[in-house]
């Protein structure tokens, strides 16, 4: 076999982070079904899921031998046998292995996207599960509408019943609790409903939409622990105090705000301007929200988007670190649905996102940033086209 002479002397090391699955996929196969079988062709391969470049990688069997024998951490010379260095040279295209000198561009963007994932401090497992979960030109509404379980009781008929509560012993003690008298808080919280009907026709003040942004990921107050360390205050929990979710907004119908991408700067409580995605606002928002276009009328859509390396940055390779991170999401959008139930609103968050289609138009290093949901809120509509989970009326007997 030839060797590559641009990496014949590189030294080399394996990318840091990568995990390999023995995955099975199941082709058509006409020969199969003209000779008396299924015309389903299974086949087993090795895939090598590494974060840093996004995608999958066939390896073969060499490959993978190799690949479980050359460390991350230590750099060291190609192999002497000239076969093995030829499936070096492989894995270096393919960059599962990286080159202490790289020899073209694309060895050096493969090393670059190496370094930066060094430098977050992910986890391996969470840096694995967040790459590749992300989704590119997924259409969730048809995918649901297609299996049947559009509906609840499609749910039902489809899926079966779902898993029984957890049982509890007949003869089991337990303690009835005391309730206690409803307070504004609980009417407060008897009214936050996911809306998935927005007013696109009447506009958001934009007093309401500054309250709403400064509520919900503005800070309230700081401590200063030296120049360059600063932990804010803020209304919602954030994992080691570190708060490393950051708004990204489609702003399409606030008053005195251009429709347009922005940017939340929590410093100073201003907007930030982005380049409008080439597809236009409204194809740009129903691509990422996986085509929900109840949600995509919103009067302001917000992507939140953790910057990873700043957790990780105290949680170094922690197990719970993306956890958290998940976990805070969760509150600030909980913050968002009250802030809006209170100022006469809606609100919703969505996991069903396009992350791909998100990342160029934020401007986002999904290694170092991320879309991990959206939310959004504005004006509820006057009727309701699309289910809402209402049944004590709080929501739609006081509109209607
Ligand atoms: C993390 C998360 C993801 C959600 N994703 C979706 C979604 O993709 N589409 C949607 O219509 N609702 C979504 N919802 C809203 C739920 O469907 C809603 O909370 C649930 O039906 C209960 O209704 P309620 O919020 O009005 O009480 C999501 C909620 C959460 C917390």
């Amino acid at each position: 076999m030839s060797v590559d002479p641009a990496v014949s002397s590189a030294r080399i090391r394996r990318c840091e982070i990568l995990l390999l699955e023995p995955r099975e996929s199941a082709d058509f196969d006409l020969q199969d079904l003209l000779s008396g079988g299924n015309g389903i062709r299974r086949q087993m391969r090795w895939v090598a899921l590494a974060p840093h470049l996004g995608e999958p990688v066939d390896v073969d069997a060499v490959q993978r031998e190799l690949l479980g024998r050359i460390g991350a951490s230590q750099w060291q010379d190609l192999p002497a046998d000239e076969d093995e260095r030829a499936a070096c040279e492989a894995l270096l295209r393919l960059g599962l292995l990286v080159s202490a000198s790289p020899a073209d561009d694309a060895a050096l963007q493969v090393r670059q996207a190496d370094d930066r994932q060094r430098e977050a401090y992910w986890h391996p497992l969470a840096a694995v599960l967040h790459a590749f979960t992300r989704w590119d030109g997924v259409d969730a509404v048809k995918n649901t509408r297609d299996s049947g379980t559009d509906t609840a009781v499609g749910m039902r008929e489809v899926l079966g019943p779902p898993p029984a509560p957890t049982a509890v012993a007949a003869d089991a003690e337990s303690q009835v609790l005391p309730l206690q008298d409803d307070t504004d808080f609980d009417a407060l919280l008897a009214r936050r409903a996911t809306c998935r009907n927005f007013d696109e026709h009447r506009p958001l003040p934009m007093a309401l939409f500054s309250t709403m942004l400064a509520r919900v990921f503005g800070a309230r107050a700081h401590v200063q622990v030296s120049d360059d360390l600063r932990f804010q205050k803020k209304s919602s929990p954030s994992g080691g105090g570190l708060h490393p979710t950051e708004a990204y907004l489609v702003v399409q119908n606030v008053e005195g705000v251009a429709p347009g991408v922005y940017r939340y700067l929590l410093d100073g409580h201003r907007l930030l301007r982005l380049p409008d995605p080439p597809m236009g606002l409204r194809a740009f928002a129903m691509e990422a929200l996986g085509q929900q276009h109840w949600f995509a009328n919103a009067h302001c859509l917000v992507t939140l988007v953790p910057r990873f390396d700043r957790t990780f940055w105290k949680y170094r390779r922690h197990a719970k670190g993306y956890r958290v991170i998940a976990l805070e999401a969760g509150h600030l959008s909980q913050t968002m649905y009250l802030s809006a139930t209170d100022l006469g609103l809606g609100a919703f968050i969505t996991g069903a996102i396009n992350e791909r289609c998100l990342e160029p138009v934020l401007q986002l290093d999904p290694v170092q940033q991320g879309a991990l949901a959206m939310c959004g809120f504005g004006w509820r509509a006057a009727s309701m086209e699309t289910a809402e989970l209402d049944p004590a009326g709080e929501v739609w007997t006081r509109a209607g």
